[in-house]
């Protein structure tokens, strides 16, 4: 796609400040980073937006729990416990929202004005019980024994008079909208869900509250706070410049960006993203978003794995023993993206060993172990064979289509069956063997060269997933100075073989993936 045309858009949930992140925000945002790299790797200009949620009672009553003013607790939560996890997990967004800031709100505001002109907005009574677990008005169906069914806590009941949306308006467009566009909810289970939920009618949606202040400001009513879904899930447009002047820079961007390509989020919000945001779009006459994909949860113990029942695993808790990349690379390559799926220390070191260790990051030591020992670390001059280099070619192919669908599995699957085929390849042609033979000079040079070559089309496929080992692997390849960067290799030209440059100094690095320290240690 070039520079002009329209950015791929990818969102992450935007998530409570009511504690720091566990496993199971990294596992969205991970993917979303994932997803993102490879997109730029195919040469599209790419906009990556995450952020986080702080209105409403949830954060609001976390807050006083720890005697702190709202908007003090969340600030030290961003800037001392998400933003820095990000960054450690090596994720490449954009932009960070949060929606106490003034770009925000202000534009919620102006959007809910909007609305409010159009005639969507009007005046009613709320009653009914409402869960602050999930900040949901909850129906009777969402509740066992008077319990919230995910937080399994009592819900409060409500009596209020607030400002509602007409929701149920869109049930009957949203239904149609599902029907011809399939691919704008996915999976498949997720879409049905959503299906059988419109099918059942909607309600139309109180979109304020009075009974306190943590929130943007109602424009037309002092007295009233926007709910904190509807100001949340606004997040994904206000970022990119919703509501500004088209001929504004906000406006323009707006262009750019808008409609999201992907919302990212966990089956548990699904149907804000796919019932309500939708909604709102239709009614303020702006493009939907082209896929809202909802994975499955991480378990623990056969429930979701969340900060309120304490069951949440602290990333670093995880990092420190195998390190960022193969925690990346682990949740990625273990759970089908769409299912469920539970972490186990067990299955994760094995994993480690065999598919990272021993597949990947053996083979990168042995070519430079025998490049240092046969060639005295210099490359020998390009050669090609022509089945790795097929071999090559179908993994790109499949590899970009599994990816481009969010199968993150089958596109991981596929390059490392790819990097099995190199190891067959070295193990079949014995270069320690040829090299006993002088006159077999030629095929010993072909042979590494080859093993090379396959390493520089492996450290541009895992990048996406594994950014440190492989910028690593880049420059111990001595790609760096005849190919540039690794980040800004393209996916298109990956099979293209022969790019390694002959005479290029060849480094014994680090090892990419060490033995795992004792799990007693
Ligand atoms: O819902 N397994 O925020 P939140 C997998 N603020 N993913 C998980 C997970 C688990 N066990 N636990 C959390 C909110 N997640 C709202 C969103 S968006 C406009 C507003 C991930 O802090 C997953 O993406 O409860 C899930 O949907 C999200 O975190 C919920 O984060
Ligand atoms: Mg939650």
């Amino acid at each position: 796609m070039s520079d002009t045309g329209k950015s791929f858009y990818l969102t992450t949930p935007i998530y409570y400040v009511n504690d720091a992140p566990h496993i199971g925000h990294a596992y969205t945002t991970v993917a979303g980073d994932l997803l993102t790299r490879w997109h730029r790797q195919r040469g599209e200009s790419v906009w990556f937006l995450t952020g986080t949620d702080e209105h409403g009672q949830k954060v609001m009553r976390t807050a006083e729990a720890n005697n702190t003013a709202p908007q003090q607790w969340c600030d030290r939560l961003v800037e001392q416990e998400w933003k820095p996890v990000w960054k450690h997990l090596e994720i490449a967004n954009d932009d960070f929202i949060r929606t106490t800031e003034a770009r925000h709100t202000k534009r919620v505001q102006k959007f809910l004005q909007g609305l409010m002109e159009q005639g969507y907005i009007y005046e009613g009574k709320y009653e009914g019980p409402y869960c602050v677990g999930c900040e949901e008005f909850k129906l009777p169906g969402d509740l066992i024994e008077g319990n919230c069914k995910i937080h399994s806590k009592p819900v409060e009941m409500l009596s209020e008079t607030n400002w509602f949306f007409k929701l149920s308006e869109f049930a009957a467009p949203l239904l149609e909208h599902y029907k011809k566009n399939p691919e704008s909810c996915q999976p498949e289970s997720a879409r049905n869900e959503v299906i059988s939920f419109l099918e059942g009618g909607v309600s139309d949606l109180s979109v304020s509250r009075s009974t306190f202040d943590w929130g943007v400001r109602v424009p037309w009513d002092e007295k009233q706070v926007v709910y904190v879904w509807f100001d949340a899930l606004l997040n994904y447009a206000t970022a990119v410049g919703l509501t500004d002047d088209p001929s504004s820079d906000g406006g323009k961007f707006f262009e750019k960006t808008w409609p999201a390509d992907v919302h990212l989020v966990g089956k548990d919000i699904l149907r804000f993203h796919a019932v309500i945001w939708p909604a709102m779009l239709m009614a303020a006459k702006l493009a939907l978003p082209k896929k809202v994909f909802a994975h499955g949860w991480l378990l623990v113990g056969g429930e979701k794995m969340s900060k309120s029942k304490l069951t949440g695993i602290a990333p670093s808790d995880i990092t420190d023993h195998f390190g960022v990349d193969a925690f990346r690379y682990y949740f990625m390559r273990a759970i089908p993206f769409g299912s469920d799926g539970s972490f186990s220390w067990e299955d994760m070191a094995a994993r480690y060993t065999s598919e990272l260790a021993n597949d990947f990051g053996n083979l990168a030591s042995r070519l430079a172990a025998m490049v240092e020992k046969y060639c005295d670390g210099i490359l020998p001059n390009p050669a090609k064979d022509e089945e790795l280099a097929s071999a090559l070619s179908k993994t790109v192919e499949s590899a970009d289509k599994a990816i481009v669908a969010l199968d993150f599995q089958g596109g991981i699957n596929a390059i490392m069956d790819f990097c099995k085929v190199v190891n067959g390849y070295v193990t079949i042609q014995q270069p320690w063997v040829v090299a006993k033979d002088e006159s077999k000079k030629s095929e010993l040079d072909a042979i590494l060269y080859n093993t090379a070559e396959s390493l520089r089309a492996l450290a541009i496929l895992l990048h996406p997933v594994m950014p440190l080992s492989t910028s690593k692997l880049w420059s111990y390849l001595g790609a760096e100075s005849s190919l540039g960067p690794i980040s800004s290799q393209k996916i298109a030209d990956v099979a293209k073989w022969g790019q390694l440059k002959g005479g290029s100094k060849i480094i014994k690095g680090d090892i990419l993936f060490p033995r795992l320290p004792d799990l007693e240690s």
